[in-house]
């Protein structure tokens, strides 16, 4: 891969869950904006997924399925690295060095931890706790500049630069400082049913979230349940968490501004507003969702491109990690 002046960015998602218009808005989309002026590398954290339990048939698909989404998306696979995280072993032996300078106390303090322990209070494994150990090595092993992350994952980030700073102090400069890139346009979009809380790919209540999967008239239904107040003035304001929520995800699928959007629909009804979300939303999905079904039946190309991303991955991450073990002193048979 040619690193000329161009700042690395990673990221990667998890192939649990169907993902939702959040994600969409959040990470993919915004990462295929980016590829432009970043060296892209992303991955799809399936060795992040085992950490709660998964169906492995379940798990293979929806792999595909993310990696389909990805290029539907318009990421351009030559431009930037797609890859499968544990179709590169380095992944899991730098989590290993990385997790002999992590404290055990530093992990039991992470809020995604505790969230998720409570959650599945039955499987609380060691690689649950070891999650940011694992997401520290991937950041790590490709000299990343940026981490574009919403809030829930910045305290991921920051103690990959706790370890890495860590690391370099011990045993000299290895690893590159990597920094939390907030995005511009960083709507959040909230859940459909309790715009108090983030929309989430594993919420119980399929009426809260909007999958990228879902077909038009089952997001217009969706929207139409939403849940609003009784003020039927379209208009953002902090007591109407519901309509400020769905004023947010029309401009980001119109593309247009809040003020514009509170323009249009001046004088008009909840009913109507929540239809054009819905179909705002639809139409914008509609080529995505084709060409997703397109790639996903055409396994041939879609495996060419993940194995090509997946070596391209490895040779990068091979000079990092030949590095580390030297700067620790394992045997290299010299
Ligand atoms: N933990 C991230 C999430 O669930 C996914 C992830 C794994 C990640 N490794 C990463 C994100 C490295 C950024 C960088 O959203």
């Amino acid at each position: 891969m040619e690193q000329t002046q161009k700042k690395v960015m990673y990221s990667a998602v998890q192939p649990s869950g169907n993902l939702t218009i959040g994600n969409y808005i959040g990470s993919v989309r915004n990462w295929v904006g980016l590829q432009q002026e970043f060296t892209g590398i992303f991955a799809i954290a399936n060795m992040h997924a085992i950490t709660v339990r998964q169906s492995p048939a379940e798990l293979r698909r929806r792999t595909l399925e993310l990696a389909a989404l990805y290029l539907a998306c318009g990421l351009d696979p030559e431009g930037c690295i797609l890859y499968v995280q544990s179709q590169v072993p380095q992944h899991a032996e730098l989590t290993w060095v990385l997790n002999t300078i992590t404290y055990v106390g530093e992990m039991e303090r992470m809020t995604q931890y505790k969230d998720k322990a409570a959650k599945h209070a039955d499987n609380i494994n060691m690689g649950l706790m070891d999650y940011p150990v694992l997401m520290a090595a991937d950041i790590l092993l490709y000299l990343t500049d940026y981490v574009p992350v919403g809030a829930d994952q910045k305290q991921h980030v920051e103690i990959a630069r706790d370890i890495a700073a860590r690391f370099n102090n011990r045993y000299g400069e290895t690893f590159r400082m990597p920094e939390p890139y907030i995005m511009a346009q960083g709507a959040r979009i909230m859940s459909l049913q309790d715009p108090s809380r983030k929309m989430s790919k594993s919420d119980e209540n399929p009426n809260a979230s909007v999958y990228l999967a879902d077909d038009k008239d089952t997001i217009i239904r969706k929207f139409k349940r939403a849940v609003t107040d009784s003020d039927n003035c379209v208009r953002a304001a902090e007591d109407k968490p519901g309509i400020t929520n769905l004023l947010a995800i029309y401009c980001a699928f119109a593309g247009c501004s809040l003020a514009e959007a509170e323009r249009a629909f001046e004088g008009k009804g909840y009913g109507d507003f929540k239809l054009a979300v819905g179909e705002a939303v639809a139409d914008k999905l509609a080529p995505v969702q084709a060409e997703q079904r397109r790639l996903l039946a055409d396994k041939a190309y879609l495996n060419g491109i993940l194995s090509q991303g997946a070596e391209r991955a490895y040779r990068i991450a091979r000079k990092t990690l030949d590095k580390v073990y030297r700067k620790i002193g394992f045997y290299r048979g010299e």
